[in-house]
């Protein structure tokens, strides 16, 4: 693990300007590829010859995916594609596909569900990001953020400072998920997939391993009617940092200048069920918690996949649409 944590710091997605590249934990990166069924065969690494070193790597999950609730289909989950950075352009990528996908068929599975920035054929549906800004001055430090015209900078802290606890309008009790919780957040989960045309079909253990919060990197937020000693809301949002790679940054002539940060911390959305309670509120109190309640290493910035729901509360969480479009693949499926 220490080794692949390495790799992948090292060598995993940049954006477009090379100026953050992100940086997984340990844990985060054992949370995503060691999920309940884990098959060590599809953790394929290429080591150096010489020196033993890792240069390519590709993890698959064994899941099972329902599409227009009639069929559900096995498919092998595909994370962490990374070639190093000196071996690029040198076709290793498609060399892991194919010995993965010799693997992957090895064990009965005829299909594969992937997800990346870079656009390969062909994707089957593509979501777009949205970010509300929790640390302007940093953001705006790094690059990350673009000072408005005619804005001064305490103005713009001003209008982003993360809500406190008392302008989040919330009915029940928010706490950290415990594992009494799991039946009650599994029985929400399996409500709400039921919207989506395509969505993981996820038993109560695979459900519980993804939401049971992680120290320092993982966090479900349950929302308890405490008359009714019932769940009616809950999300979850883990940490995804990223290196700041350069000190000076470039990206906007407003704001070209020295900065002494080397990490943005970045706070993912990975799931939200709103039933009683508004999700702008919700999401509010996700922008307060990660600012105020989480000390070591308090958050920079919140990233949420948009969806329909999210649109109407966008304005009042003050999210603004990102530039990145996360494509979604089924490998061998025809819809
Ligand atoms: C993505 C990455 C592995 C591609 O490596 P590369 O050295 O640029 O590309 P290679 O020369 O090895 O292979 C190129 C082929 O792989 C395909 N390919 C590139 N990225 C791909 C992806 N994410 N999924 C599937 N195929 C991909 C290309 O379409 C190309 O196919 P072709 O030979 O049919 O034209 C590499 O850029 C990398 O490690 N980037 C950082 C991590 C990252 O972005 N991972 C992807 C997350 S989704």
């Amino acid at each position: 693990m220490d080794e692949l944590y390495t790799f992948l710091r090292d060598n995993y997605i940049e954006d477009d300007n090379g100026e953050f590249r992100f940086d997984y934990s340990k844990e985060i990166i054992k949370w995503a590829i060691q999920k309940p069924g884990f098959i060590n065969d599809w953790c394929l690494g290429v080591r150096s010859a010489k020196n033993q070193k890792i240069l390519a790597f590709i993890a698959g999950a064994p899941s099972k995916i329902t599409i227009y609730a009639k069929t559900t289909i096995k498919a092998a989950i595909m994370s962490f594609l990374c070639v190093h950075k000196k071996l690029r352009s040198k076709k290793l990528t498609p060399v892991l596909i194919k010995e993965m996908r010799r693997r992957i068929q090895g064990a009965g599975y005829q299909h594969a569900v992937y997800q990346g920035g870079d656009l390969v054929p062909t994707p089957f549906t593509k979501a777009l990001y949205f970010h509300r800004s929790l640390n302007i001055k940093k953001l705006v430090d790094i690059g990350f953020l673009q000072l408005p015209k005619n804005m001064p900078l305490a103005r713009y802290v001003k209008q982003y400072k993360p809500p406190n606890l008392g302008q989040c309008d919330l009915i029940g009790n928010p706490r950290l998920m415990e594992k009494k919780d799991i039946q009650g957040v599994y029985d929400l989960f399996k409500k709400d997939q039921k919207k989506f045309k395509v969505h993981f079909k996820l038993s109560q253990e695979e459900l519980a391993h993804l939401l049971m919060p992680i120290k320092g990197n993982l966090w479900t937020i349950v929302f308890v009617d405490n008359d009714k000693n019932q769940i009616t809301d809950f999300v979850t949002f883990y940490r995804t940092a990223s290196t700041i790679l350069k000190s000076v940054s470039q990206n906007f002539e407003s704001h070209k200048g020295q900065h002494n940060h080397t990490d943005l911390q970045i706070a993912t959305v990975l799931l939200h069920s709103c039933n009683t309670n508004n999700l702008g509120e919700v999401l509010k109190y996700v922008c307060h918690y990660s600012k105020n309640e989480i000390q070591d290493r308090p958050f920079d910035v919140l990233n949420i996949i948009a969806t329909r729901d999210l649109e109407v509360v966008a304005r009042e969480v003050k999210l603004g649409q990102g530039d990145g479009v996360l494509n979604q693949y089924l490998f061998n499926y025809e819809f």
